[in-house]
């Protein structure tokens, strides 16, 4: 079969799932299967893939015609410029949590912080923390997952994109500093926790139920790790420190309060470009 036939008919499989885009993603398998990019798909239409290919490409389709995200199949995804690897066992970095990176890079030139230290809680791939540290060298960072196999992905993407300052630690939120204490305080505490309430939890779009649950679920109200980290991350940041939280839609005010009562000052709810409460952050008192 020839490129462009195979084109169409992946096409036309892919319109079978609502939560595809059908002639783009079947472009883009096909691409990293062939291992050319999308403009020669269209300058070679004609030109014939072998069979071993293209059964390959249908088993593919197929998959992702069954709600297998696509992510996954291409075992990578590009976040805030850079190429991650990503596969089942980790949560698939989302374009919305750029944001919140965005955030802590500005607040760090802004405030021209030379050296700081930053930890985020809950890595996953590494998105948020290895994007941090490409854009602002020099800091002293550290990533702790409870999951192993996202600590693994997380460190192969450090690898990957020559990233030497983050160190990264298995952990069951800040258990790991608890026997140990840290010499010094952090001046940024980031996490973009599992925050999905448990009724949310039984209408999961087919694609993110191959998700790891313990990136998704945030215990009954969505709430349970903005409560826990919040209250934490008072005895691990400097006086003034940044702590930062991406959100679900709903839960800016919720949050807010969370923070409020722990005593946090400052408090700002960060809107994404379609005025979607996205982000918030607080200093310690
Ligand atoms: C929503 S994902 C965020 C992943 C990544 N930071 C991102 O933004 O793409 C939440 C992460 O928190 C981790 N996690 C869940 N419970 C944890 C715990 N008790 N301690 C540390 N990490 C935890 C999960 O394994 C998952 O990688």
């Amino acid at each position: 079969m020839a490129i462009k036939e195979l084109l169409k008919k992946g096409t036309e499989l892919l319109k079978q799932n609502p939560n595809s885009n059908p002639r783009l993603e079947s472009q883009v398998i096909l691409s990293k299967l062939l291992n050319v990019d999308k403009s020669f798909l269209y300058a070679h239409g004609d030109l014939q893939v072998e069979e071993s290919l293209q059964d390959e490409y249908f088993l593919l389709i197929d998959k992702r015609k069954n709600g297998y995200p696509l992510q996954y199949l291409l075992g990578e995804v590009e976040f805030f410029g850079y190429n991650f690897k990503v596969r089942e066992g980790v949560l698939i970095p989302r374009a919305d949590t750029e944001i919140l990176v965005s955030y802590i890079i500005d607040y760090i030139n802004d405030n021209n912080l030379m050296n700081y230290k930053l930890l985020e809680i809950g890595v996953g791939s590494g998105a948020i923390i290895l994007s941090i540290a490409k854009n602002c060298p020099n800091g002293e960072l550290i990533g702790v997952d409870i999951s192993e196999e996202a600590l693994k992905i997380a460190k192969e993407n450090q690898d990957n994109l020559n990233v030497s300052n983050v160190t990264l630690l298995k952990s069951d939120l800040f258990e790991v500093f608890l026997n140990k204490p840290i010499k010094e305080k952090f001046d940024i505490i980031v996490s973009n926790p599992p925050y999905i309430d448990r009724e949310e939890m039984k209408e999961l779009q087919k694609e993110v139920q191959y998700e790891p649950q313990i990136a998704l679920f945030g215990g009954d109200d969505g709430l349970e790790y903005y409560k826990s980290i919040s209250a934490d991350a008072r005895y691990f940041l400097k006086t003034g420190g940044l702590l930062a939280f991406e959100i679900g839609l709903k839960q800016g005010e919720s949050v807010r309060n969370i923070l409020d009562d722990l005593g946090y000052r400052d408090i700002s709810i960060i809107k994404d470009l379609e005025k979607r409460d996205r982000v918030v952050v607080a200093h310690k008192d």
